[in-house]
């Protein structure tokens, strides 16, 4: 028996195991997937210990994603973009972060919601870990450009002089939320937790371009910025749970080197 878990705090809610046993189940992989809570101050000695007792991997989930970073061995290309881990290997030569969270929203946006990306103008609201992890990703698709907004100005032109000092983005341009009037997007995403205290942004009207996509990367509530979406009266509208998805296909991937499906188990959390 091969032994993976998702470690987070809180970690109870997570639907990482009800996901992994699905894909374990739809391609004959035999394996056990459990939750880890993992004290705040405990991050690497629970890792540790997974490892000592024989864990093949792990997922990373809030707050952990930095310290996962700063504690794996070896990094991919994804997690380096990203600058944050939320998929652990432990291998035979030490512990392998990847991340993949940025590939699960592409994958999601591109091929369950089949909504091509290429040359589409995109707001990316919010300048936090969450962000951070999706942007480089979502400028792989080519974007004809890519709005960061975000309620602490600082933070957006931070994080998006990393982007440009990295990747020499010339596509990146900073708002604020005020100075988005008169901006129409083809696809905007709320990557902020503003919908975990129910807060609305102060976003203007008129943001959606005809045929827009309104996504929250957020699931299982109906946040403020959906109800602005429905308000704009956005047609196509979608949560997070299909990234959720998507990422975990990902993670199985990289460890059992077996794609699953991942539409079935959409539609089964979705019931
Ligand atoms: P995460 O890992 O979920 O990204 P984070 O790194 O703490 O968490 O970032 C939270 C993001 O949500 C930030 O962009 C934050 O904006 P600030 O940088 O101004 O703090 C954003 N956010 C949280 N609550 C918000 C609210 N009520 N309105 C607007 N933005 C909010």
């Amino acid at each position: 028996m091969d032994y993976y878990a998702v470690i987070g705090h809180p970690v109870e809610h997570s639907k990482s195991p009800l996901i992994h046993q699905a894909f374990a189940k739809q391609t004959g992989q035999v394996l056990e997937y459990n939750k880890v809570l993992a004290p705040l101050d405990g991050f690497a000695a629970t890792v540790a210990q997974l490892h000592a007792d024989g864990y093949k991997g792990a997922n990373v989930t809030v707050p952990f994603k930095f310290e996962a970073y700063a504690l794996a061995d070896q990094l991919t290309t994804r997690a380096l973009n990203a600058g944050a881990v939320n998929t652990l290997s432990f291998l035979p030569d030490g512990v392998l972060g990847d991340n993949t969270d940025g590939i699960g929203l592409v994958q999601d946006i591109l091929h369950n919601l089949e909504f091509p990306l290429q040359g589409k103008r995109v707001l990316l609201l919010g300048a936090g870990g969450a962000a951070e992890g999706v942007l480089y990703p979502l400028l792989e698709q080519a974007p004809s450009l890519l709005c960061i907004a975000n309620r602490t100005h600082d933070k957006a032109t931070a994080m998006a002089a990393r982007a440009q000092k990295q990747h020499g983005e010339s596509r990146i341009e900073v708002h604020s939320f005020e100075a988005l009037t008169g901006e129409a997007f083809d696809l905007v995403i709320n990557a902020t937790s503003s919908g975990l205290s129910n807060e609305a942004m102060p976003l203007p009207a008129g943001l959606f371009a005809p045929q827009a996509l309104a996504y929250d990367m957020m699931y299982g509530r109906e946040t403020p910025f959906i109800a602005y979406a429905r308000q704009e009266k956005v047609q196509h509208i979608a949560d997070g749970l299909g990234m959720l998805v998507e990422q975990a296909a990902e993670a199985f991937y990289s460890w059992r080197k077996v794609r699953p499906l991942t539409a079935p188990v959409i539609k089964q959390l979705r019931s």
